[in-house]
């Protein structure tokens, strides 16, 4: 039978995601920001006390909701649950983003932000972080005056690990008057910064978190996206039913439970990462500051010989040569003995060249 389906030209205009990686459970995963020492316990109990029942019901909101608000020290009707950060951001597109409408991103940057608006078949307007990954505020504020219906950014950023303060973003806010500004903050507990706080002042300020970094949870697909209640109600009407499933929600309520958990591994993820850093630095490696659980690195022409070796004994990196330049890699953080291992192997790799002066 012969059919010509009504495709949208914006997307027979692009690729299918294709994941950089199957096959990774017994490697060493540097490469997606997951928490390798895996979730805590008292999340594995929970998915295992669900009962069959439960699992044959729709789930239901509104405690979960309440005890994560009060995680997030915010108010319950501020709080948007999502199944994943992902679906978090997709949810802006269908809310305020007409395909005549721009957005504005800062590259490079997670790239869920242009991928969405592909799809929605949005115009991009793209800034550029610095030379030392430093986000360019100045023109940010610029380009807001041009009125973008939606601003994304992410802080920490991924892969750069910049940081920007509150009162900077607070700047950003004051300039955006027909702009939603997303902040898109994944990696906050690592950073110790969060701009929720601001919600009540800001309504165009929308705030998204995920469950997959700081709490492990990457597997169950759970996200937020916060914002004053008016706001927040538009991003509501763009919303299916029943976006996050039981075991995310009872996974979740047991992490926030057992704080501990997460508070050790985002102290000890902190430590490892200014130890590799500065192992990196030892080795003449050019690192950027970072705020998030893992680290920018060019490592320069010696980047392909290693990356090579990584991959030869199951060390996954995330190679950034083809965005950002030759020689750069983001490397998640791992646990000490992850990290031991991959330190063991780029001093093996890197020691001969550097030697010879080719830095
Ligand atoms: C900046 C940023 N935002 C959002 C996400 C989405 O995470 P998830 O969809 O697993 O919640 C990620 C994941 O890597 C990220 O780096």
């Amino acid at each position: 039978m012969k059919v010509r389906l009504p495709v949208r030209k914006a997307i027979l205009q692009r690729r299918t995601y294709e994941a950089p990686a199957e096959g990774r459970l017994n490697k060493v995963r540097l490469d997606f920001n997951e928490n390798t020492s895996g979730c805590g316990p008292a999340a594995i109990r929970a998915l295992r006390k669900l009962t069959a029942q439960q699992v044959a019901m729709y789930p239901e909101y509104a405690v979960p909701t309440r005890r994560i608000a009060a995680y997030f020290g915010i108010a319950e009707h501020e709080l948007l649950l999502t199944n994943g950060g992902d679906d978090a951001l997709r949810v802006f597109f269908d809310a305020f983003v007409e395909p005549s409408n721009h957005v504005l991103i800062c590259e490079p940057t997670f790239p869920m932000y242009r991928y969405y608006a592909e799809i929605a078949g949005a115009r991009i307007e793209t800034l550029h972080y610095g030379s030392e990954m430093e986000f360019p505020l100045d023109k940010f504020v610029s380009a807001l005056r041009k009125k973008p219906a939606v601003a994304f950014m992410a802080n920490p950023n991924n892969p750069t690990g910049t940081l920007l303060p509150r009162a900077a973003i607070q700047k950003l806010l004051m300039a955006a008057t027909r702009t939603v500004v997303v902040i898109d903050e994944a990696y906050a507990e690592f950073s110790g910064v969060t701009v929720l706080p601001l919600i009540p002042k800001y309504p165009n300020l929308f705030v998204t978190r995920t469950f997959s970094k700081a709490a492990g949870l990457a597997g169950l697909r759970l996200g937020a996206a916060m914002a004053c209640r008016e706001s927040l109600s538009l991003l509501r009407r763009a919303m299916p039913p029943f976006p996050v499933n039981i075991g995310a929600l009872v996974a979740a309520e047991a992490a926030l439970r057992e704080r501990s958990s997460i508070r050790n591994y985002v102290k000890q993820t902190r430590e490892i990462r200014e130890w590799f850093a500065g192992e990196l630095v030892r080795l003449g490696v050019r690192t950027f500051p970072s705020a998030g659980n893992f680290l920018l690195a060019d490592f320069g022409v010696r980047g392909p010989a290693l990356f090579k070796q990584l991959a030869s004994q199951g060390i996954l990196v995330r190679e950034r040569s083809k965005d950002i330049g030759p020689g750069f890699v983001r490397i998640s953080i791992g646990t000490a003995a992850e990290m031991t291992r991959l330190v063991k192997v780029i001093r093996k790799e890197i020691r001969p060249t550097f030697r010879r002066g080719k830095n």
